[in-house]
C-alpha cells in the first residue's frame, strides 16, 4: 500500500525526519531561508499531510491549494499562523507541540530579564570594542531581578515555569489571566491573583506568556505603559502583536518604563526602527524554544502527531478533534 504525501517546510532534526520518512511518501523544503508562499502552495498540492512552521500561515488559500489536506501539524506551541476554524470545516486536524517546550522558554524569559536588568549585552559590546579600561564602581549598573516583583500575564504552563524560577530569585509573584488558577496551584508557584491595574501598577518585571488571538492582540498597550513604574521592565516571549510595538517605543523614549527584552515582535522579522538604537532594549531573534533537546522534541511531536493520523488514531496534540473523522 502506498504511502501518504507529507510535506515538510523544513530540514527537522533527523529523529522527527526519521518518523516522518518510516510513515510518509515525504517531500522537505531545504531552503535555510524558509520557503517563499507561491512555492508552498505549489508544494501542498497533492499532499495528504503539512508539518510546517509558526512562519507559515495555513489559511483558507493554502486549504484551496491542498485539497487532499487531512492534517496540519505545526512546529510550534502557538498556532495562531493556522486558521484552526477554516480548517475544522474542511475536515483538517490542526496540531501543535505543547508541553515539550515550558521550561527552556521559562528560562529565556529570565534569561531576558537577567540581561536587560543587568546590562548584559551593553557590557559584551563595550569588552569587544576594546573601550573596558577596568573595573570601575558606577560602570553599567542596572538593577536587581532577585527579590523584585514580577508580574506574570498569562498563567498557563509557560507562565507557571517563569513563577517557579522567580521563587527561586525570592521574587513575589503576581500573575493575571483569563481564569484564576486553582488554590493548589497558586500555592505550588506562590503567585498572587490580581487585576491588571495592579498587574502593571506594582511589577518590577511584566513576563509575558499569552497565546496570540483576537482578544489578546495588543493587550498590553499605552495605558498599560502609563501605569507602570518607570523603574520596571517589559520581557516578551509569546506573540510581538501581543504588545502595541509602536506604544512600547514611545513608552521606553519618553523614559515612561526603563526597559525591555523581547524575543518577539509585531511584525517578524521586521523590527520597530526606534527599538534597535536603544542601548536599554534586549532583542533576540524568536528564540524562545531554540535549544537542540527541546527543538528535537517539538520535531518529533509534530511528526508523531502527523503520523498518528494516518495509523487511524486522533493526534495526541489535536487541537480540533471535531476535524477527526476515522
Ligand atoms: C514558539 O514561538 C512556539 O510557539 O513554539
Amino acid at each position: 500500500m502506498s504511502k501518504p504525501k507529507i510535506f515538510v517546510t523544513r530540514s527537522l532534526p533527523l529523529p522527527a525526519e526519521e518518523i516522518v520518512n518510516q510513515n510518509f511518501d515525504a517531500e522537505f523544503s531545504r531552503e535555510p531561508s524558509g520557503i517563499s508562499r507561491l512555492e508552498l502552495l505549489d508544494h501542498v498540492a497533492g499532499k495528504d499531510a503539512l508539518i510546517c512552521q509558526l512562519t507559515e500561515n495555513v489559511n483558507q488559500e493554502l486549504l484551496d491549494a491542498a485539497p487532499n489536506l487531512k492534517i496540519a501539524s505545526t512546529v510550534s506551541v502557538g498556532y495562531d499562523n493556522i486558521d484552526v476554524p477554516a480548517c475544522t470545516r474542511r475536515e483538517v486536524v490542526v496540531t501543535n507541540t505543547p508541553g515539550v517546550l515550558d521550561d527552556t522558554t521559562a528560562d529565556f524569559a529570565f534569561t531576558l530579564m537577567l540581561a536587560v536588568a543587568r546590562r548584559v549585552v551593553e557590557g559584551d559590546h563595550f569588552v569587544r570594542s576594546g573601550q573596558w579600561a577596568g573595573w570601575n564602581i558606577d560602570q553599567f549598573i542596572g538593577a536587581d531581578v532577585w527579590g523584585k516583583t514580577l508580574g506574570i500575564l498569562g498563567f498557563g504552563r509557560i507562565g507557571k515555569e517563569v513563577a517557579r524560577r522567580a521563587h527561586g530569585f525570592k521574587m513575589r509573584v503576581l500573575y493575571n489571566n483569563t481564569k484564576r488558577a486553582d488554590a493548589a496551584a497558586e500555592k505550588e508557584f506562590h503567585a498572587e491573583f490580581v487585576d491588571l491595574d495592579m498587574l502593571f501598577r506594582e511589577s518590577d518585571f511584566i513576563s509575558i506568556h499569552t497565546p496570540l488571538s483576537r482578544s489578546t492582540r495588543h493587550l498590553v498597550s499605552k495605558i498599560h505603559f502609563a501605569q507602570m513604574k518607570p523603574s520596571a521592565f517589559l520581557i516578551n516571549t509569546s506573540r510581538g502583536p501581543v504588545v502595541d510595538e509602536g506604544a512600547l517605543n514611545d513608552a521606553l523614549e519618553k523614559q515612561i518604563i526603563a526597559g525591555a527584552g523581547l524575543d518577539v515582535y509585531e511584525h517578524e522579522p521586521k523590527v520597530h526602527p526606534g527599538l534597535i538604537g536603544r542601548h536599554n532594549v534586549v532583542l533576540a531573534p524568536h528564540l524562545g524554544s531554540a535549544t537542540a533537546e527541546t527543538r528535537t522534541k517539538m520535531a518529533v511531536m509534530a511528526a508523531m502527531n502527523a503520523s498518528a493520523l494516518f495509523q487511524g488514531k486522533l493526534p495526541p496534540n489535536a487541537l480540533n478533534p471535531e476535524a477527526f473523522k476515522k
